[in-house]
């Protein structure tokens, strides 16, 4: 690691806290390939892997707007390294650091986001090597669904702990009211490959939007900002089957609904997954 950010304690620590999760995580970290697939979802036709992707990048520029050019960013459950490298191409200064306890992830994501300042770190949440306020921002992007209430809560307040007071977190996890809209009934589950709600290799779940408002207060933090994607959310089953006849038309579907997914992204309204910015105090 370079620059000021320091981990401290045992780096190894995680390793040696054994788990079941840990081990499917690493057994799918040399499995996988580092594509959307891999952390999005696993029958979805690529374009809208992308659109979904892209939603999530811009959710947390938007998220952590405003940050120094500078800033010393924390990418928890980092994976391969999707969302840090593409932090890295737009915002090229901000040092990120990426943390993740399947350690075959964390040497991905040093090859992935590549370039320097990037670091990563493997850790098991809810336990973190690093002193408090250390980042001046962190994401967490699809991890916090892992854990069973309250853990999650708990996992929730390491990671604000290492932000400084004066700084961000972005949060993006499944959206239960989401996954209600999308499944229509279980007819998606069978194109997407996978049940929602249901088991998968790595578990996983949705966050109602009073859960997760709850957990942020219980963890410490003050929700600032939650906002989602419910017009793609609505359109993600016919644009399923549109998409495999015409990935053109299926694009631009998602270009037009992202314009009205601005205006419609309310507190209430059920999206596939859910954005989150919160600040620790
Ligand atoms: C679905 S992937 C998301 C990866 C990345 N955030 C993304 O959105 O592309 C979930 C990641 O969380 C990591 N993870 C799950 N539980 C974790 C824990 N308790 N501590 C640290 N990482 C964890 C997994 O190893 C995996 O890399």
């Amino acid at each position: 690691m370079d620059r000021a950010i320091t981990a401290t304690g045992d780096p190894d620590r995680a390793s040696v806290q054994a788990s079941e999760a840990r081990r499917v995580w690493e057994r799918r970290a040399t499995e996988c390939h580092d594509d959307l697939r891999s952390v999005l979802f696993k029958g979805l036709p690529e374009v809208l892997n992308q659109e979904i992707h892209h939603r999530h990048v811009a959710a947390v520029l938007e998220g952590l707007a405003g940050l120094p050019e500078n800033a010393v960013v924390l990418d928890v459950g980092c994976g391969y390294g999707r969302v840090s490298a593409a932090l890295r191409r737009m915002r090229p200064g901000w040092h990120l650091v990426g943390a993740d306890m399947a350690r075959p992830f964390v040497e991905r994501y040093q090859q992935y986001v590549g370039g320097s300042p990037t670091s990563g770190v493997c850790a098991q949440l809810p336990w973190l090597p690093f002193a408090e306020s250390t980042f001046d921002a962190a994401v967490v992007v699809t991890c916090l669904m892992y854990f069973e209430s309250p853990g999650w809560v708990t996992a929730l307040r390491a990671i604000l702990q290492t932000v400084k007071p004066t700084g961000s977190l972005v949060i993006i996890e499944p959206g239960w009211q989401g996954e209600f809209i999308y499944t229509v009934g279980g007819i998606l589950p069978r194109i997407l490959g996978r049940r929602a709600g249901g088991p998968s290799p790595t578990g996983g779940r949705a966050f109602s939007l009073s859960e997760f408002a709850a957990g942020v207060r219980h963890a410490g933090g003050r929700l600032r900002q939650i906002w989602g994607m419910p017009v793609l959310t609505c359109l993600l089953t016919p644009l399923a089957g549109i998409a495999q006849v015409s990935p053109r038309t299926a694009r631009r579907v998602c270009a037009a609904s992202r314009a009205v997914d601005r205006i419609a992204q309310t507190r209430g309204a059920g999206s596939v997954y859910v954005a989150a910015s919160v600040s620790p105090t």
